[in-house]
């Protein structure tokens, strides 16, 4: 105690002597403003304020209110960062940056850029980072970047790219960080990262459905560090193989976080890698497909092909610049205390390593407002739609009601792997964006009637994986929009006569896996009142269910087979009589 107090003493005094040099130096020149002793040799510029760190010249102009690069008139002979973050600008002209060609770090985040004219960056040849992120560009195209042929380091995150031209990136041959995170890119063109050697690579956040190893996977193998892939509607089709089997490739430590298919129907909500190559590809064998995309053979060549990093490599990788808002990290973010009201930024966007992951290094970037998270959870932001993906996943949390405070907007929200018991209808009344609810492997046997009554616009519901006994219509009020509905591995023994009456856009329902009709003859998934209500009905899954195939059962085979025969996942397999 003694001594943390005597520290913070000492601090003060040092404090208190910093204070009275920087205001007997205000007195003089308000600006620019010296720091670690080291002199200003060049000019600042009206109104940014300027420091030497490091040997390097930092000109802050964040927040200025400019409009143009051109208004930038001072020009600087030594190596220099220049910060430009929150103005306004909304282009990037011709040969903008002719006379800052002394630049090794220009920050544009969060300007309103639409717009890069051919040749922008013209004379940035020393360039080693730029920062593009939360702006409105909506293209890169092959010109974009010309003549950047330093750049190491390009971060756009935040924007609402949608195409990438297959040329935007063959001449930046440094290119080994690129952050395009939360962006509207729906796929990427063959040959993009032919001419670069990228160490990390974020695509979170994006609308990709698939990857092709020809011409796209095969560039980004040899010097990956870090890859991020998750909240992409990935697609599940035989094409995924090539992303699958790139995956087992890499270097284990590489992927970050979970690859969920959203399409077809039967895999969504599923690990890409937890799905078998078979499944995904009824047609071919595994060698096939392998040999047909030129993929490396796994056994003879894995240790050649992919020479794996130590995780300890990741946090290796640095940039010597200091003060930027990138760092890379090899901890595991923790749950932090969050603040009641909007916390200022910087938020790091959620990272979640998946289990018996080591943890990973990571690019954290931040999203573009301020989001409200629940304390124990991470939150992060997605730019199409504003919406907030809550993660509160093996949080040890009992009672829904213990998520404090209630995020706003929140569009996904996922409680798997926590001991909730009980679902109350008060439990969701601050949550009507949701679209997707995961409460898979808890602990719930009671929900109580309407309790998801707030949540018009849910589409995927998960209660796979616990303890549930009777489904009922009260339990499902309200959820007028669900798709997909998960019950896999719980107790059921009832479903009650309308249960899935008040659910019309129902496409998908998992039932599979003790689904428990044996000792409720009477009520063994009737058609009349239950099944006749799944209009939308696209798939059912009812396999290892111990069917007890009697007479009762004669409107569930008439109903099974007048579904088309793709509606029906998996066998249904009499286990009785004899
Ligand atoms: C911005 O500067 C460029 C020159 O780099 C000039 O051509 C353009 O008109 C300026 N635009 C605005 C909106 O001031
Ligand atoms: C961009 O460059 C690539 C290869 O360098 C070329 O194939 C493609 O046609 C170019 N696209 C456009 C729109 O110019
Ligand atoms: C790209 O780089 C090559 C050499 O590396 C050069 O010949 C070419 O002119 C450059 N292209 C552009 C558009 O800068
Ligand atoms: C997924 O891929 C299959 C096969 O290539 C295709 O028919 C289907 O339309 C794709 N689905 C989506 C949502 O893109
Ligand atoms: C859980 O929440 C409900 C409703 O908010 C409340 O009635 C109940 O007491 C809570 N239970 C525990 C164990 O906190
Ligand atoms: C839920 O929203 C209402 C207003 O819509 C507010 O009064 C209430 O405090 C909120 N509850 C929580 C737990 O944040």
């Amino acid at each position: 105690m003694k001594r943390a107090m005597a520290e913070t003493l000492h601090k003060g005094r040092m404090l208190w002597i910093i204070l009275l040099s920087t205001i007997a130096l205000a007195w003089t020149t308000p600006i620019p403003l010296i720091e670690d002793s080291e002199e200003l040799d060049e000019p600042c510029f009206d109104p940014c304020y300027c420091e030497v760190k490091e040997s390097l010249f930092h000109i802050h102009c964040d927040n200025k209110g400019f409009i143009n690069i051109s208004q930038i008139t001072e020009s600087w002979s030594r190596p220099f960062k220049l910060y430009l973050q929150r103005n306004s600008m909304r282009k990037l002209y011709t040969n903008s940056f002719l006379h800052l060609n002394n630049a090794v770090s220009i920050n544009l985040g969060n300007n309103a850029l639409q717009d890069i004219q051919t040749g922008a960056f013209n004379g940035l040849r020393v360039l080693k980072r730029l920062y593009l992120h939360e702006n409105k560009l909506d293209i890169f195209r092959n010109d974009t970047f010309l003549g950047l042929e330093s750049l190491e380091y390009l971060q756009a995150d935040y924007n609402v790219i949608k195409r990438i031209e297959s040329g935007a990136f063959r001449n930046l041959s440094k290119l080994r960080v690129l952050i395009l995170n939360d962006n509207l890119i729906p796929m990427l063109p063959t040959n993009l990262f032919k001419s670069v050697s990228l160490t990390h690579l974020d695509l979170r956040g994006n609308r990709l459905k698939v990857l092709s190893y020809r011409g796209m996977l095969d560039h980004i193998g040899r010097s990956l560090m870090e890859i991020q892939l998750e909240e992409n509607p990935w697609n599940c089709t035989c094409e995924i193989v090539q992303l699958k089997s790139w995956l087992e490739r890499i270097p284990y430590t590489a992927l970050v976080g979970d690859i969920t298919c959203e399409t077809p129907f039967h895999f969504h909500g599923k690990d890409l890698r937890e799905i078998k190559r078979s499944k995904l590809c009824p047609m071919l064998s595994d060698s096939e497909v392998e040999a047909s995309l030129g993929i490396p053979q796994l056994s003879s060549s894995k240790e050649n092909a992919w020479p794996t990093k130590p995780s300890s490599m990741l946090s290796s990788f640095h940039f010597t610049a200091s003060s930027v808002e990138y760092k890379t990290s090899n901890k595991q973010p923790k749950p932090t205390k969050q603040p009641r009201a909007p916390r200022p930024p910087p938020t790091p966007r959620g990272l979640y390593p998946g289990p018996n992951q080591p943890p990973v290094a990571a690019y954290q970037t931040r999203p573009p407002i301020p989001i409200i998270c629940p304390t124990g959870c991470s939150c992060s932001l997605h730019i199409n739609d504003l919406g907030l993906t809550v993660n509160c996943k093996e949080r040890g949390f009992h009672n829904i009601s213990e998520l404090l405070p209630r995020p706003l907007n929140a569009k996904k929200l996922y409680l798997s792997g926590n001991l909730i018991q009980k679902i109350y209808r008060s439990d969701f009344w601050n949550f009507s964006s949701l679209d997707l609810l995961h409460l898979g492997n808890n602990r719930i046997s009671y929900v109580q009637d309407g309790a998801f009554i707030n949540l018009p616009n849910l589409k995927s519901l998960y209660l796979n994986g616990n303890d549930i006994e009777r489904l009922t219509p009260g339990m499902f009020r309200g959820l007028q929009s669900l798709h997909y509905l998960y019950f896999e591995y719980n107790l059921i023994r009832e479903i009650q006569p309308a249960a899935f009456s008040l659910m019309p856009n129902l496409k998908l329902l998992f039932l599979n896996a003790r689904l428990n009709l044996r000792n409720n003859h009477f009520l063994a998934l009737p058609v009349a009142g239950v099944l006749e209500h799944l209009h939308a009905i696209v798939q059912i899954d009812l396999k290892l269910n111990p069917w007890d195939c009697t007479c009762d059962l004669v409107p569930l085979k008439q109903w099974l087979e007048a579904l088309s025969s793709v509606s029906v996942v998996g066998e249904v397999l009499c286990a009785s009589p004899d």
